[in-house]
């Protein structure tokens, strides 16, 4: 097991899934990707998180990011579990879950915690770039579900700061002010950002969502 670091290249994979055999590069081609992991098939909180991801699919699907789950259980066991989530949260999981009965996936990406649990995952979430590049990791306990909201506003701040000089404030969310990149001076801000700059100390810049 390689430790992954925010930068790293996403390991690849194929691997079996609830929508057969998948390769992660060419499953994701040129989308960001979100690889999920859950502890284990028929439990109560990774139901309503995939059922959650499946609704959320469109903001995924805007965002042009390919969601893809995984847990320890076979692809068998997944296809029924999905029947239980889709009529349980009036949804469609139509996102590929990986059946990682070996553990191979789970390993190469550090998902098992065996001091939280010896043979189950926690709650992982690696969010990948179309360059490959892991721009996120996060580590949630078992017993606490994920908020997709916060996943959708991490990656609405990584693409705007991919394509712009500028940071995401505290409990920032879409079309909110953003900062000034520390790099920047405030002078060539002000060229840079026409909508305006204010310099709330000379390290802390705010400008509008160049985006918007
Ligand atoms: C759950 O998804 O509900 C769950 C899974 C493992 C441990 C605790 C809760």
């Amino acid at each position: 097991m390689a430790t992954i670091r925010l930068g790293d290249k996403a390991p690849n994979f194929t691997a079996d899934s609830s929508i057969g055999k998948i390769n992660l590069y060419d499953y994701l081609g040129d989308s960001w990707g979100i690889l999920f992991s859950h502890p284990a098939d028929f439990t109560p909180v990774c139901t309503t998180e995939l059922g959650t991801a499946a609704q959320f699919k469109g903001e995924f699907d805007k965002r042009n990011v390919k969601m893809i789950a995984l847990s320890v259980d076979g692809a068998a066991s997944h296809l029924e579990w999905i029947k239980d989530i889709n009529e349980v949260q009036k949804t469609n999981v139509e996102f590929p879950i990986i059946a990682d009965e070996d553990r191979k996936v789970s390993d190469l990406y550090d998902m098992i915690h065996p001091k939280a649990d010896s043979t189950l995952t926690v709650r992982s979430v690696f969010i990948i770039a179309p360059d490959r590049t892991v721009k996120l990791m996060l580590t949630y306990p078992a017993s606490t579900g994920r908020n997709f909201y916060e996943l959708l506003r991490v990656i609405d701040s990584l693409q705007l700061t991919a394509n712009h000089k500028v940071a995401t404030p505290a409990n920032w969310k879409n079309g909110e002010d953003v900062v000034v990149s520390p790099a920047i001076s405030t002078e060539d801000a002000k060229q840079m950002f026409t909508k305006g700059v204010k310099e709330v100390k000379p390290y802390l810049r705010m400008t509008p969502d160049p985006t918007i």
